[in-house]
């Protein structure tokens, strides 16, 4: 069992019950971490509702658009310090940018989606830096599909790039403070920001059919990586992306069925 007792951990992305970024914080609370929470304004009646369920408990939330250079410096100047694990678990894209073919993308549509999705985790880690005195972990969460063509993807896809090179340039940037950055890189999993993929049902059912241990990933797959990233075991691991995807991305082509 992996102890993270007397951590704090900083965790961003809750939306609800099914947010990747909710069962993580979970687990790093199960490890003995404190839990703090930066949300987006849109969610706070589902933040509440969470917190006040007191299935654990967080002593810490407040709202945090990282794309609002004002709200991550409010948000910074309250958080008790030191910070020593930082989960990143964001994204967003309109929804009538999401499907769109990538020639047909414009500025907006790009720049809104990279924002969001690939330069917030720059301010995060600038602005949470200073505060991991003790050194620690930051970690983010991508897709396959920042590497590979996947159907209905698309722009996303381009973040997720964006965002995994970013991983590395800000590992070399802060590895001499001791602080590690990783990447995610998970299966698909039902949340609301996936709802937003058409055909994510389809996809689903493709993936449990060939990935090679034949099932899908759930949010606890996920979770049970950020605690080991989140602790010492992992102390020479940056830079990386890992995947955990029941071995999807592996597949060149899915075993031919006769
Ligand atoms: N669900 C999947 O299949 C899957 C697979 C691989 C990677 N991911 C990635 O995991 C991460 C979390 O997604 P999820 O599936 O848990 O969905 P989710 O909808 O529960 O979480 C997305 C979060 O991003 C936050 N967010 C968006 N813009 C923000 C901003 N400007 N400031 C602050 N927060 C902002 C939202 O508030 C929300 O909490 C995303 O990066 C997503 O791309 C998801």
């Amino acid at each position: 069992m992996i102890n993270l007792q007397g951590r704090h951990a900083l965790v961003f992305g809750v939306a609800s019950e099914q947010s990747i970024a909710w069962a993580i914080a979970k687990r790093l609370h199960a490890a003995g971490a404190r839990i703090s929470l930066g949300y987006q304004q849109r969610f706070k009646s589902r933040i509440l509702q969470l917190v006040k369920s007191n299935e654990i408990p967080v002593p810490f939330y407040e709202r945090c658009d990282v794309t609002s250079p004002e709200e991550t410096e409010a948000f910074f100047a309250k958080i008790e310090t030191p910070i020593d694990i930082v989960v990143h678990s964001i994204a967003y894209s309109h929804p009538d940018s999401f499907a769109k073919p990538i020639s047909g993308v414009n500025l907006e549509e790009f720049s809104t989606t990279l924002a969001a999705s690939a330069y917030s985790l720059i301010p995060v880690v600038r602005a949470a830096a200073p505060k991991m005195s003790r050194g620690g972990s930051i970690m983010t969460m991508t897709y396959l599909g920042g590497q590979r063509v996947v159907s209905n993807y698309k722009l996303m896809g381009i973040a997720k790039a964006a965002l995994e090179h970013s991983v590395r340039e800000l590992a070399a940037d802060i590895g001499p403070k001791n602080i590690r950055v990783n990447a995610i890189s998970a299966g698909p999993i039902k949340t609301i920001a996936a709802s937003q993929i058409a055909g994510f049902d389809d996809m689903m059912r493709v993936y449990e059919s060939v990935a090679p241990m034949r099932r899908s990933v759930t949010q606890d797959d996920v979770a049970d990586l950020a605690v080991f990233l989140g602790s010492d075991l992992s102390r020479n691991i940056t830079g990386q992306t890992i995947f955990v995807d029941a071995g999807y991305s592996v597949l060149a082509m899915a075993e031919l069925q006769r």
